[in-house]
């Protein structure tokens, strides 16, 4: 057996407690901070799994020559190995919340194993430098707490996903990184080929079209822990690469996929944030989901569903009801419940521009009463006509109701926000509480306003519920597809879908969005010779790991939860990537740019 050197840890900074009092113990770790009391020095020794405190006090016995004087000097983010005895902490310095608050180590020695300069700013568990500092410097935020927590949390939870994937018999399969474009609808990060000149490889967007060529190939089970890659406007839940947990497979229909992922899920919250997810998820379908949040990512934390209140409107005195309705438009409303007396005229000013800036002509609201409504409404609410929108609503004394009168879309999108913002107000949306769903049978296609066409909703290998098919240019706007998404908390957290796997079909989907016979050939040609060779049903879906994490720590952007991420400029602040590479580079690669290579520096 190899001898531990005497520099070497016998335990780490997060074990030691009242069991290894009087113990000799060598621990190694960071410098997190020093409290000097004259003869006496308190340091918070810090590594991956805790906090101990070391007490150096120049009076103890047997401490080698120097330690006092090499302690003192030392400061915080030095590298050291400390060899001390354990002892319990004196009256009134114990630290109820940490495993090694209990006890001290009293040291005998140090060795210094690495100075560090000042650094750029304070390793502390709430950040207070700039984000943009932080990721310049990201080995040092790396070494907070919450940082630590968050990549060990989601090392757990994709063990846990890849552990009860392996049971379910599925395959890890590794595909392509250099690749041809996969349709995602973002643009392609692209990689010029050396060896065939004025060729570019694409980053998948997603493993799409190779997973589905694995059930061609009859793996019957894929599973990746996926890198992607999205060349897109960057959000708070958008990092240009980021994590997919990717499956598929065959012989299935939807509720085959939606079950095993939903257990797959249960499990993996459980064994990674120690988060139980109430079951079943509730499955949606896309018009319901509408209809009654709003939206089609539902975040089931909290009720105040929308409400049709059109038949109502329909014999209103209120001419804003009325004449939405006459022009062919809805109204609807929602009950907030006992809030009325939460927002003051004020409030609810805020709220009408709120719903203004989405579209919405205005926003109409009562307080309900014992006796009836108060309001923007009540004059045209009055007695029976006031009780009989109280009882549609389902409303009570203290609640809150607001409606708007618009075409469908307008609705919809205004009052589903303005749910959402209520109900935050309302502090009906605990970061602590998870509620997921399914959303299915999406739109197969989307209006695209700017370009004048219709592109698919989800990718273009989603199949039709109606098979048999023939126009998809009729009505096209209620063909629905086998896509579902999985929903948490109002977040998208994945999508997939169950497939087309017939050649012609297939063929009539891309003719119909524009994508020419050439372009079909050049890049999906693979997939659709594969089909000829007997392609099985199939369907799967990918999950955003980035997005998980950060919802189950209640972290604010994906940012907080994956090692070395890009800025919102698609930056790496830190490697200072991209970068620009050499002529002889780009000679090599047979690539030119039409940006002017900077000028070298003056000598
Ligand atoms: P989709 O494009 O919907 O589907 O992506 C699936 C999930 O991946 C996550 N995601 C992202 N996370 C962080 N940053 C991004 N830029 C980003 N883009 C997507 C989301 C999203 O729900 N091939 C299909 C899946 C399938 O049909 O099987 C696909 O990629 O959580
Ligand atoms: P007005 O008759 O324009 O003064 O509006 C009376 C109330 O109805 C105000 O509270 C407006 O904000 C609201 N309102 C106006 N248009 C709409 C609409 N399309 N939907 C809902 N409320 C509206």
């Amino acid at each position: 057996m190899k001898q531990r050197s005497p520099w070497q840890r016998t335990h780490t900074c997060g074990e030691l407690t009242l069991a290894n009092k009087d113990q000799e113990v060598v621990l190694n770790g960071w410098i997190e901070n020093k409290r000097e009391h004259g003869k006496l020095v308190f340091i918070d020794l810090r590594d991956r799994y805790g906090i101990t405190q070391l007490a150096v006090d120049a009076d103890t016995a047997g401490m080698a020559a120097g330690t006092f004087d090499t302690m003192l000097r030392l400061g915080a983010e030095d590298v050291i190995s400390v060899r001390g005895r354990v002892r319990p902490r004196g009256e009134g310095n114990v630290n109820k919340n940490r495993v090694t608050g209990e006890i001290e180590l009293c040291v005998l020695s140090v060795t210094v194993l690495s100075e560090a300069e000042t650094p750029p700013f304070e390793v502390l568990d709430k950040a207070e430098a700039n984000e943009e500092l932080r990721m310049q410097y990201r080995y040092l935020d790396l070494r907070r707490r919450p940082l630590q927590e968050a990549l060990m949390k989601r090392a757990r939870f994709v063990t846990a996903v890849r552990n009860f994937l392996q049971q379910q018999r599925f395959i890890d399969v590794e595909t392509p990184i250099l690749t041809k474009s996969t349709p995602e609808g973002a643009r392609d990060y692209l990689v010029p080929s050396r060896v065939h000149p004025g060729k570019f490889f694409a980053l998948p967007q997603s493993p799409q079209i190779f997973k589905q060529l694995c059930m061609v190939a009859g793996l019957d089970r894929y599973y990746q822990i996926a890198r992607c890659f999205r060349d897109e406007d960057l959000r708070a839940d958008r990092q240009p690469e980021f994590t997919q947990i990717d499956l598929e497979m065959s012989f299935v229909e939807e509720h085959d996929v939606l079950d095993v992922v939903e257990a797959m899920y249960v499990h993996a919250m459980k064994e990674g944030f120690g988060i139980d997810v109430p079951q079943p998820f509730p499955r949606f379908d896309f018009f319901e989901a509408m209809d009654k949040y709003g939206c089609d990512k539902p975040d089931l934390r909290f009720g105040m569903l929308l409400q049709d209140c059109t038949e109502l409107a329909k014999k209103s005195d209120f001419k804003v009801f009325a004449g939405a309705v006459a022009a062919g438009g809805i109204v609807k409303g929602i009950c907030a419940e006992g809030a009325a007396e939460k927002f003051s005229r004020k409030g609810i000013d805020e709220l009408t521009a709120f719903v203004t800036q989405l579209g919405a002509k205005g926003l109409a609201w009562a307080k309900v009463t014992a006796a009836g409504v108060e309001g923007s409404i009540a004059k045209f609410y009055e007695g029976d006509k006031g009780k009989e929108l109280i009882a549609h609503m389902g409303a009570k004394p203290g609640d809150l109701l607001l409606f708007v009168a618009d075409q469908k879309r307008v609705v919809h999108k205004a009052l589903g926000d303005l749910r959402l913002k209520v109900g935050g107000i309302l502090g009906l949306r605990d970061p602590k509480v998870f509620r997921c769903c399914w959303v299915l049978n999406f739109p197969m296609f989307e209006w695209n306003e700017d370009k004048h066409r219709w592109q698919f909703a989800h990718n273009p290998f989603s199949a039709p519920v109606d098979w048999d098919i023939q126009d998809f240019g009729v009505d096209t706007e209620n063909i629905r597809s086998r896509a579902y998404d999985f929903v948490m908390n109002g977040w998208e957290l994945g999508s997939g879908s169950i497939r087309i796997h017939r050649t012609e079909l297939q063929a009539r989907v891309f003719e119909f969005l524009g994508i020419s016979k050439e372009h079909q050939r050049a890049n999906f040609g693979f997939l659709l010779d594969a089909y000829k060779y007997g392609g099985p049903p199939h369907g799967g879906i990918a999950l955003g790991v980035d997005r998980i994490v950060t919802l189950a720590l209640g972290r604010e952007g994906i940012r907080d939860v994956i090692a070395f991420p890009k800025t919102a400029m698609a930056f790496d602040l830190m490697a200072a990537a991209p970068g620009e590479v050499s002529s002889e580079q780009m000679k090599e690669l047979s690539i030119r740019t039409a940006v002017e290579p900077p000028k070298p520096p003056a000598q």
